[in-house]
């Protein structure tokens, strides 16, 4: 019998129309555009504006309308829709149950899978699971994220690093051993002090102190989050090549989560890789979260071809990290 990988079989993607340069945040907070430039290699990123759409799910619905124009599939072919996001609509009702109506995904179930900047890594462990099992043919991994939603607009530790977007991908069964092959992902909850949003959970629900305490907005220890990201995010990814007899050679892109430019030429060098082998947007889109791997493969769509080796790296907030070994299935 004929082994069953899953493979992606298309992509789509959406970032708003409006523009945040680092011209503008010069405006806005104590920074400039050579600082920003300097240290995370981003010039702009993009905001959702409520003139234009509101909720990560405006976003979602447009990258996965776009998949399924591109495969040439009806939503009603779905069984499953998993949205990968830091920034649901809200808590509880699942922003992908929403997605699955608004498309028309009548015969599709939904739910929304969270793990910070690792959320679209996780969700393509996921996805895959269920097509390798048999258990369901068409799965649509969607990564999304209105960063804006919980950026303070006064700290410039977080407010010129974080873009909003979303991109999607279907997985299907391949037969012809193309799609992921391999994955190695951690976890390492005490890494949520350095990383993360306080209020709005179960642990600090909203008060006025919170809100005044500006709780609900994302915080981070830069520097703390570099030093482990930059170590782990390599680790991961050499381990990844080294399991599967690869050199750096072998590989045709690096995907990596675009948190920080140093970050991924860190990861690159010690993959052996060259810099025209490693996917980069961050300096029109900075970071998404969840949409940033999608995105790239968005960008990138037209110069990749069938049997292409793509290794995919994050690292993001919990602390989450990983990386993901897969071949690309169609030109
Ligand atoms: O996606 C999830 C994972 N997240 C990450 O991977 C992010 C990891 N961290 C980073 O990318 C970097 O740590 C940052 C880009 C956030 C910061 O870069 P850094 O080189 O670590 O800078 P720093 O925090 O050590 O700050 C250096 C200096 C400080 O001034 P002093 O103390 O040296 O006088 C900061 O106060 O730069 C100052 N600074 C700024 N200056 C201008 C901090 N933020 C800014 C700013 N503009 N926006």
């Amino acid at each position: 019998m004929t082994k069953t990988t899953a493979a992606i079989t298309a992509v789509g993607g959406y970032v708003p129309q409006f523009v945040l340069t680092n011209q503008m945040l010069e405006g806005m907070v104590e920074t400039n555009d050579e600082w920003i430039t300097s240290r995370t290699g981003i010039k702009e990123r993009r905001v959702l504006k409520p003139e234009e759409g509101e909720g990560t799910s405006y976003m979602a619905i447009k990258a996965a309308r776009e998949v399924l124009e591109k495969r040439g599939i009806d939503a009603s072919e779905l069984d499953l829709i998993i949205v990968a996001t830091a920034t649901p609509d809200s808590l509880v009702a699942s922003t992908a149950a929403f997605v699955a109506s608004e498309i028309g995904a009548t015969n599709a179930f939904g739910y929304d899978l969270l793990a910070a900047c690792s959320s679209f890594l996780f969700g393509m462990s996921t996805a895959a699971s269920y097509i390798v099992s048999g258990t369901y043919r068409k799965v649509l991994l969607i990564g999304a994220d209105k960063m804006s939603s919980i950026i303070n607009y006064k700290d410039r530790t977080t407010c010129i690093i974080f873009g909003d977007g979303a991109g999607a991908v279907l997985f299907e069964p391949n037969t012809e051993g193309l799609g992921l092959q391999d994955e190695y992902l951690r976890a390492d909850g005490k890494g949520r002090q350095f990383l993360g949003m306080e209020g709005g959970g179960s642990l600090m629900p909203a008060t006025e102190e919170s809100v005044r305490n500006n709780k609900h907005f994302i915080f981070q220890d830069g520097k703390t989050v570099f030093k482990f990201a930059v170590s782990n995010m390599a680790d991961v990814a050499a381990r990844i090549l080294e399991r599967n007899h690869l050199k750096g050679s072998d590989v045709a892109w690096l995907v990596p989560h675009q948190a920080n430019k140093r970050i991924i030429d860190a990861t690159a060098k010690r993959m052996g890789l060259e810099g025209e082998k490693v996917m980069m947007n961050i300096q029109k889109y900075g970071n998404t979260t969840s949409a940033t791997l999608p995105l790239l493969l968005h960008d990138y769509e037209s110069r990749l071809k069938k049997g292409d080796k793509l290794v995919f790296a994050a690292f993001g907030g919990g602390f989450t990290w990983g990386s993901a070994y897969l071949t690309w299935a169609y030109d």
